[in-house]
């Protein structure tokens, strides 16, 4: 029998045939004498002839538009600037930079925030002073107005949306941020585009090559299809998966009908999406989130959703960023069960995630004032990929979705249906004694599928006026600073902003309740900020003393938890261990004082320090008692 050729081999004849094509040209020439860029070619060669092979075999041009692809990475890594060059370097030299207790994130919207780029830029004094090293701007290219989904219709990734600037003034703010310390983060929308992207607009007229780009059917048989097992997910635009075109052909819209999704089966998207992608890197931008990962591939009787394929695409560009822009990093939005959610997570994928269950599980402990699923969350889902780190937050831009696994829910005795429909309830203040005021976001009757939209003040209980509510902010944030990962601050949450019902006025808003939560600047509310007696002023002076604790407590680098079982399902319980000394961290999730025996203590020191407060507290008395809401950082 003869023999096959082993993927190695193959690899091997596949770059012998790149170093040839390369060899002809005089660019070509030039990226094969850069020793720093061909090693890194090398050592990343496999991953990307293996899932190309693997996604594109089938096409006969598939060497080829390999080829093409490596040549693009040489002709971006010849166009890197001296100063990321640096920067790549430096983060090689260091590559865990990221899961230090020094980060901490913030995210807001550019026109929202700052009005447009140099606003933001002005603000970068005041990022300093919160201690930000991590700043997500909301989307900020080219866009169709005024429906654009906040920005997550992009019409062109190489253009800044004119009301906020040009691509010159970002590349200017990435420096100055880089300056002051502070990472630049933007999304990168991979899974589709804006109807007026110009491929769009090229689809849309017909045009085979750009056709070829999306998924478009001449009619509703193949759509229909799909349909039969894919997910509505936003059924308040349109029911199923597909919207029709002008000339009656439909197209994948999983989102808005002006979010049409990316075909990257054809490899020339995947190709043209890495053109975006290291321009974008080198413009400075050193994290992308990389948005609505789930839904890249489609495969008929699926739910087109977390598929094998959607991990190859990511991990082949994070491949390319690893040969042509070295320090940037991804982080993965999978807002999905949380088996699915860690599967994007590697080195070698995506080394940032969103952590949605904590992020959802903290406001149903919050409600339920048992903290046992959050615990369970903690203990069994916290420890992710070596190297990796979770981006911990409060609040985003989105709604809350109750991604929490029914099968753990389960074994705690809630039923995930019922309880789900109970937090919808509670949020949305149609459960009596509910503090909370959010809003119901993609309420659909037919699948009783809803979720939450509301600011954390207003969702704590600000809004209402009602006790406890600044406590539960700082609680949560406490858990946030904390577990392990890095701590995200939705900017103006510091300072209680509030719901903002002013998007039920404007017609582009009105019908997208997550606008309640996305209010402008909140001035008036940063100006008490420094006034201890104002809401504001507390709220913030208990973030500045939880930004500067985290930051002066190394046990809290890195990202392992370790459980703590407190026998109080009121009072959660978990531990950082760093090196020689440990910060346990108890948080009471309770309207009442709550204890925690002194047998839960006994493997411990006598005392123990609790950094939040200052006091020593003395383990072997009576045990711990917690007024409400309450929260510990013990060093022991
Ligand atoms: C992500 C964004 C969300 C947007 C969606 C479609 O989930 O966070 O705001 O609507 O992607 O782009």
């Amino acid at each position: 029998m003869a023999n096959a050729l082993s993927v190695d081999q193959q690899a091997r004849a596949a770059k012998a045939y790149l170093l040839q094509e390369l060899r002809t040209t005089q660019e070509g020439r030039e990226v094969l004498e850069d020793k720093d860029f061909f090693g890194r070619v090398d050592m990343n060669f496999i991953t990307i002839f293996g899932i190309y092979a693997e996604l594109y075999g089938y096409r006969h041009d598939c060497l080829d538009q390999l080829v093409d692809l490596i040549k693009m990475c040489g002709q971006s890594w010849q166009a890197r600037s001296p100063e990321l060059r640096k920067l790549d370097k430096a983060r090689e030299l260091d590559p865990d930079w990221y899961m230090s207790n020094q980060m901490l994130g913030g995210v807001c919207y550019v026109d929202r925030y700052g009005k447009n780029l140099a606003g933001i830029k002005a603000r970068i004094p005041y990022f300093k002073e919160l201690g930000l090293t991590y700043l997500h701007l909301m989307p900020l290219f080219l866009a169709p107005k005024p429906l654009s989904d906040g920005g997550y219709a992009v019409s062109s990734y190489r253009d800044v949306d004119p009301d906020l600037g040009d691509i010159k003034q970002l590349e200017d703010l990435a420096k100055e941020l880089r300056k002051a310390g502070i990472s630049l983060v933007v999304d990168l929308v991979f899974n589709h585009t804006s109807n007026e992207h110009k491929w769009a607009k090229k689809a849309a007229e017909g045009d085979p090559e750009a056709s070829a780009m999306y998924w478009i059917f001449p009619d509703r048989n193949v759509p229909s299809a799909f349909e039969r097992t894919t997910r509505e997910i936003f059924p308040d635009d349109h029911p199923g998966s597909f919207v029709q075109l002008k000339d009656g052909r439909y197209i994948w819209s999983t989102f808005y009908h002006f979010q049409w999704d990316l075909n990257y089966s054809n490899p020339a998207v995947f190709t043209a999406m890495a053109g975006e992608m290291l321009y974008l890197a080198n413009v400075g931008i050193d994290f992308f989130r990389m948005d609505a990962v789930a839904f890249m591939w489609k495969q008929m009787n699926t739910d087109c959703e977390n598929l094998p394929e959607v991990h190859k695409l990511l991990r082949a560009f994070n491949a390319l960023c690893r040969i042509a822009a070295p320090s940037v990093l991804f982080k993965s939005e999978a807002i999905v069960h949380p088996d699915f959610v860690v599967q994007y997570i590697d080195r070698y994928e995506c080394q940032l995630s969103y952590n949605p269950l904590q992020m959802a599980l903290t406001w149903e402990a919050l409600a339920t004032r048992d903290a046992s699923l959050l615990s369970q969350a903690l203990e069994r889902r916290h420890n992710i990929a070596r190297g990796c780190a979770w981006v911990n937050y409060v609040r985003s831009h989105d709604d809350i979705g109750w991604t929490f696994s029914d099968d753990d829910a389960k074994e705690l005795g809630k039923d995930g249906g019922p309880h789900r429909k109970f937090l919808n309830n509670f949020f949305v203040n149609r459960h009596p004694g509910s503090y909370a005021r959010g809003v119901p976001f993609q309420d659909n009757p037919k699948t009783g599928d809803c979720r939450i939209s509301g600011t954390t003040a207003s969702l704590a209980g600000v809004e209402s006026m009602q006790d406890h509510a600044i406590e539960r902010i700082l609680l949560a944030y406490s858990i946030a600073m904390s577990s392990g990962g890095i701590p995200l601050i939705y900017l103006g949450d510091e300072v209680g902003q509030l719901n903002d019902y002013s998007y039920l006025n404007d017609s582009a808003k009105m019908d997208d309740s997550r606008w309640v939560h996305r209010p402008q600047y909140p001035e008036s509310r940063y100006a008490e900020k420094d006034n201890p007696e104002t809401v504001p002023g507390k709220i913030y002076a208990g973030m500045r003393h939880l930004i500067k604790l985290r930051k002066s407590t190394d046990e809290l680098s890195g990202g392992r938890a370790v459980g703590f079982y407190t026998g109080n399902n009121a009072v959660l319980g978990y531990q950082r261990p760093g090196s020689g000394s440990t910060i346990l961290c108890l948080c009471n999730f309770s309207d009442y004082a709550q204890w925690v025996g002194r047998d839960r203590f006994l493997g411990l020191p006598t005392e123990a320090k609790d950094l939040w407060s200052g006091y020593t507290i003395n383990l072997r008395d009576a045990g711990i008692q917690l007024t409400p809401h309450q929260f510990m950082w013990l060093r022991y």
